[in-house]
């Protein structure tokens, strides 16, 4: 059992969040669920009972994530994990409040946000960051200029995208978080049958159930998800695993120029300081560290 530890789970009232945040109550977590519906997340908390706590906000509204993460500083005793689950797959364009792209907002920016929102109280409490992303990140194309506000928007594109930018900067904050004790890694969950992308009752929204009823139920991506955050603290940080396992990205987010514009934009459009601004390239003519093995005593 887990005494003694908080886990926060973004958009942990349905789907792979609220299995994730079922099986850490079952191991005796503390769970703080992030949710924008007041009653989906107070049903929620009431059924995981073990003192678990709601926090509300709207994650594709930057307002509302600066809220959420004031909230969790002056609250939350502790953070030992932060699951970053919330998520949309967007069916159509819309646009927020802060003219961007809803799922740019809540899949990449949103937790982009709250990682350096909450970086001191990450740094205290040596916090273990997941990101779940998606395997269809492959098939992101990240326009600078037109992703952010949807001016490219497509159903399986824009989605794709916003996962592609969460695996370019997952190895940033690693960089950035090296020597503090926070360790971040992203996660493809597997597919699930959840309600993720519901296309509504036409013929399109139809098909998809249907094909869904072959995924797996979200507790089973779940587990790998609950698996990463008690998995030993050994390996690299800023790593993507395909379920349990860590895999090499494909070539398109291992683009170091790419994914620090990514992160500059971020921070601009998150309007951070520059005390945000990325890590520096790793130095190319950095002696290699011989790995353990092969050092010589
Ligand atoms: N399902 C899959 O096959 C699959 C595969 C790969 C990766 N993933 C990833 O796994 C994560 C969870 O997906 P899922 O399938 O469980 O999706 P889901 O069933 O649609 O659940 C999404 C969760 O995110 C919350 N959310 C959405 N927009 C939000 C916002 N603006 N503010 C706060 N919360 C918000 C939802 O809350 P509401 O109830 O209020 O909408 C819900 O709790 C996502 O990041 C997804 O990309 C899923």
């Amino acid at each position: 059992m887990a005494d003694n530890i908080t886990a926060v789970v973004t958009g942990g009232t349905r789907g792979i969040g609220r299995a994730v945040a079922g099986e850490f109550a079952r191991r005796g977590v503390r769970v703080v669920v992030v949710a924008r519906n007041r009653d989906a997340g107070e049903r929620t908390v009431t059924e995981l009972g073990g003192g678990a706590e709601l926090v509300t906000g709207d994650l594709s509204l930057l307002s509302d994530v600066h809220a959420v993460a004031d909230h969790l500083r002056e609250h939350c005793d502790r953070i030992d994990v932060l699951v970053h689950n919330a998520g949309v797959w967007p069916t159509r364009l819309v646009r927020t409040e802060d003219k961007l792209e809803e799922s740019f907002t809540v899949n990449h920016l949103a937790p982009f946000l709250l990682n350096h929102l909450l970086e001191e109280r990450l740094k205290a409490d040596r916090t273990r960051v997941v990101q779940l992303t998606a395997g269809l990140y492959a098939r992101g194309r990240l326009d600078l200029r037109r992703t952010p506000t949807g001016a490219d928007f497509h159903r399986v594109r824009t989605y794709a995208t916003t996962k592609l930018a969460n695996l370019l900067t997952v190895p940033l904050f690693a960089r950035r978080w090296e020597g503090t004790g926070i360790r971040i890694d992203a996660i493809h969950p597997g597919v699930a049958n959840t309600s993720l992308g519901d296309g509504g009752r036409g013929l399109r929204g139809l098909v998809l159930k249907g094909i869904k009823r072959a995924w797996a139920p979200p507790e089973i991506a779940a587990l790998p998800v609950v698996r990463l955050t008690f998995a030993p603290a050994d390996g690299p940080s800023g790593r993507y695993f395909d379920c349990e396992r860590p895999v090499d990205l494909d070539p398109i987010a291992t683009d170091e120029s790419l994914a620090q514009l990514v992160w500059e934009q971020a921070v601009d459009l998150t309007g951070l300081g520059p005390e945000a601004a990325p890590p520096p390239l790793p130095d190319p003519t950095a002696p290699l560290t011989p790995a353990p093995e092969e050092s010589e005593e």
